[in-house]
């Protein structure tokens, strides 16, 4: 195995050469940043920021600050962080032809993406940052857990609704297809945008008023990952408000942050598969194809240990996740998966990425499963010293696939400081 120290070398050196700095002349903001990666992901993407503060907060906690205050610099009135940051959108002008988006401004989306936020904050602060940057950064991080709560959880039930695919970060998963109208034998990128369109567009004639989005009842999907992080980050935020000796703040957290998993726990396990499904429109119906984030809930301390059992087994199983190199986006059993590079730009349809390693692997040692969350940290790492940092790997043979230097990929550092 790798050595620690050669990792984090490995590490740093990705970090030097995807970071953006400057100042920005339509906001007027400096940034400085890790892009995803510089050949097709120049910009800020949220939860990719996230998680690159976190890999940043071992090694260099002034970074990992910059990294969050720049996320957080352009968050709006109502509270939303956009997911993409266009910083210097001017240089890639041709290469935003080639991304499906849908903007606030010419220079920030008008979509969330999962809400790491609390975590991350929160990690950056325990690790070094201190209560002054958890002062400075809290206001703006709240407002947007307050935005969630408020105009994505409409009723109220501690679930948050996704708008669109590309808002759970899962862009071009297959548990959506049935829902989008998109069909098993034509499962193209092309399909896959104008069903995408079949969504964004009709939200452009009403404005993107996320009221009327919801009315329109196009594309509403109470995710099961999405949800589980957002339970994390309400509890991280809890976490935060007690450092700052805040305890009403930490005891709103706390109490959205349980109604988050009561709601995950009572409304989305199916007892007879075994699994968590997410709940789609206003109807509420679960979209029943098993994928890694049927495993999320892993996470949640409050688990019952009957369901963490039945979440393990299907860990356990070759027929569905415990692959060569775990744990593949999609159940190998299911028919839709292609654990293979689908035409180059189709993603978390089959591959294994390290970010969701890094979450279930947490998840099973926070249920007393260290030995399977061991092989997953030890194949992670495999995966990033045989093929490199990657977006994302084939499951069985390791190949890897989609952008190269994929910055989030550099989780399996804090992965291997867990171990
Ligand atoms: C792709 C992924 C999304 C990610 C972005 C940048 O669009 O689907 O989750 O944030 O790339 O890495």
């Amino acid at each position: 195995m790798m050595e620690r120290d050669e990792l984090e070398r490995r590490v740093k050196h990705l970090y030097v050469r995807n970071r953006q700095q400057g100042k920005a002349s339509w906001c007027e903001h400096e940034y400085d940043f890790v892009c995803p990666s510089t050949g097709t992901y120049p910009f800020q993407w949220l939860w990719d920021s996230c998680f690159h503060a976190i890999v940043l907060s071992s090694f260099d906690i002034e970074r990992a600050k910059s990294e969050l205050r720049s996320l957080l610099a352009n968050a709006q009135p109502d509270g939303l962080v956009p997911h993409v940051t266009f910083w210097q959108r001017d240089r890639y002008e041709e290469m935003l032809s080639t991304y499906a988006i849908a903007y606030r401004t010419p220079y920030l989306s008008d979509c969330m993406q999962p809400p790491v936020l609390g975590e991350a904050l929160a990690t950056v602060v325990r690790r070094g940052a201190g209560a002054a940057f958890a002062r400075e950064l809290m206001p703006a991080a709240r407002r947007f857990y307050d935005y969630l709560d408020r105009v994505r959880d409409p009723d109220q039930d501690g679930l948050v609704a996704v708008l669109q695919p590309d808002e759970s970060g899962l862009d071009h998963t297959p548990k959506y297809d049935a829902y989008l109208g998109v069909r098993a034998d034509c499962v193209t990128i092309a399909e896959l945008t104008a069903a995408w369109h079949r969504v964004a567009d009709p939200y452009g004639a009403v404005e993107r008023d996320p009221e009327k989005m919801f009315a329109l009842d196009r594309f509403i999907v109470e995710d099961v990952m999405v949800n589980t992080i957002y339970a994390e980050g309400q509890r991280a935020m809890a976490e935060l408000y007690t450092t700052l000796d805040d305890s009403a703040g930490a005891a709103e957290m706390l109490r959205r942050a349980e109604r988050t998993e009561r709601a995950l726990i009572d409304k989305c396990f199916d007892p007879e598969r075994g699994l968590f499904f997410d709940l789609a429109g206003q109807a509420e119906t679960p979209l029943r194809t098993s994928t890694m984030t049927s495993l999320f809930p892993l996470l949640l301390p409050s688990l019952p240990s009957s369901m963490a059992d039945a979440l393990a087994r299907h860990l356990e199983d070759p027929r569905e996740y415990a692959a060569e190199y775990p744990v593949p986006t999609v159940a190998l059993s299911e028919p839709l998966c292609e654990p293979g590079s689908m035409q180059g730009s189709l993603v978390f349809r089959g591959p294994t990425w390290i970010h969701t390693n890094w979450y279930i692997a947490r998840g099973l040692r926070r249920h007393g499963r260290g030995a399977l969350a061991d092989r997953i940290v030890q194949s992670s790492i495999a995966l990033t010293a045989k093929s490199g940092f990657r977006e994302y790997y084939h499951p069985q043979t390791a190949e890897g696939y989609g952008a190269q230097g994929f910055s989030w990929s550099a989780l399996v550092l804090d992965m291997l400081a867990a171990d």
